[in-house]
């Protein structure tokens, strides 16, 4: 790839908008999918810093850029002839680093840049799509873009996804004309795409305690999340004696311990490894002076094996219950999302494995902890993913780095295979 160090380098290492824009999520989508993800993009996203970054990718990386999104196609389009995918995302959480989905999308769009550069003729189109809501800053809603496309957004999950303001997943989508009963027809059809390609960072230890620059993504973890609500009673902090409080605050924080709990328990680094995590809370009335009469937090816990999640899950949903009996506190458990482990495709696990051999690049064979697009759009198409080192495997946090040669290295590894991908029988 030539200069292509540099190049990705300076885009995003120094590119401003990441950096500008790393505390808040900025979200926007492919508009190749459909006109419905057009409108998509304008209402589920942050429109300035969205266009803002569109336009200094779109100037760095000279590509085109149709409605505000990023969809850039090399190789020729052929009516009639399926997409091979480079995808990845360009949201973040809050207060997040600015590597993670980033990279593999400036990576992706170096990559074509590159086949046009050197004029390299493939046997199907190549398309570059950013997905909306990736991560699930708004609605507590992951994979929001790829779930659509995939047909992956189930009415029965609608019901709790609403945004600090009190605004309703569900509301957002009807403005757009999706329903719970159309949710299904937004499904890109299979057809159209011959497979999906993804380079993201590893967001974890691994490969930097391997010291392996590349990782061949197996599987995909994936989470079952839900709200819980503990209804107590507000009373006055001073005069109300301890044995009569129904402080649901209390109750919250003996579940977020009891989550901990369970899930040490089964995270053995081998089959089965369960990881769980409070990660809100939000508490009424919040002031000193007042015992909290209701609190609501999220509930976030993923595996590899759906059988060892599951006996989590219930292992914690029986100690909710029991919390709430003992303290004679109501609770609510409000399902967020329900999804099963994803397998990625064994041709395409072999064909990236290869890329790497013929190269001489040492790998991991390893599955996903961290939620990605690629866990939806394998269920419409062969998927793959390559991961680079995390360094101290961190990630959701300004402290998210990789290093510019493995980014390199990733790059190179996404062209060689979706050349391969574009020209070959998948
Ligand atoms: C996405 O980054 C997720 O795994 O939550
Ligand atoms: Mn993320
Ligand atoms: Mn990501």
């Amino acid at each position: 790839m030539g200069d292509v160090a540099q190049r990705i380098a300076e885009m995003l290492l120094r590119t401003e908008a990441i950096q500008v824009y790393k505390e808040k999520p900025f979200v926007f989508v492919s508009g190749r999918i459909s006109p419905v993800y057009i409108d998509c993009r304008k209402i589920l996203s942050f429109p300035d810093e969205r266009d803002y970054i569109v336009t200094q990718l779109a100037k760095k990386a000279e590509t085109d850029v149709g409605l505000g999104n990023i969809d850039v196609v090399a190789g020729g389009e052929t009516a009639g002839i399926p997409y091979a995918s480079f995808v990845s995302h360009l949201d973040t959480v809050l207060h997040g680093g600015k590597f993670d989905g980033t990279m593999g999308v400036i990576a992706a769009l170096e990559a074509v840049r590159t086949l046009k550069e050197h004029k390299i003729v493939l046997q199907c189109p190549v398309e570059v799509v950013c997905f909306v809501g990736e991560e699930s800053s708004r609605f507590g809603y992951s994979t929001l873009g790829s779930s659509l496309i995939a047909g992956e957004i189930h009415g029965k999950d609608l019901a709790h996804a609403v945004d600090a303001q009190g605004t309703k997943l569900e509301d957002v989508l009807a403005n757009m004309g999706i329903y719970r009963n159309n949710l299904r027809s937004m499904r890109r059809d299979p057809s159209t795409i011959k497979a999906y390609l993804e380079l993201h960072i590893e967001q974890g230890p691994i490969l930097e305690a391997k010291k392996r620059p590349i990782g061949v993504v197996t599987s995909i973890a994936a989470p079952t999340r839900f709200k819980v609500v503990f209804t107590g009673q507000a009373d006055h902090s001073g005069t109300t004696p301890m044995e009569m409080r129904r402080d649901a605050l209390v109750a919250a924080a003996e579940l977020t311990v009891a989550v901990e709990k369970v899930c040490r328990r089964y995270s053995h680094m081998k089959k089965g490894r369960v990881v769980g995590t409070v990660g809100t809370l939000q508490i009424e009335p919040g002031v000193i002076n007042a015992i909290p009469g209701r609190a609501e937090l999220a509930v976030d816990i993923r595996s590899i094996t759906a059988e060892a999640k599951q006996r989590v899950v219930r292992l914690v949903k029986a100690h909710i219950r029991e919390i709430a009996r003992r303290r004679k506190i109501r609770v609510e458990i409000l399902p967020l999302r329900e999804e099963d482990p994803v397998p990625l495709d064994k041709r395409l696990i072999r064909l990236l494995k290869e890329c790497c051999e013929a190269r001489n690049i040492a790998y991991e064979i390893m599955p996903s902890g961290a939620g990605h697009d690629a866990m939806q759009m394998a269920k419409v198409t062969p998927a793959g993913m390559l991961f680079i080192p995390s360094r101290l495997g961190i990630s959701h946090s300004p402290l998210e780095w990789s290093e510019p040669e493995d980014i390199c290295l990733g790059a190179q590894l996404l062209l060689d295979s979706i050349v391969r991908v574009a020209n070959e029988a998948i």
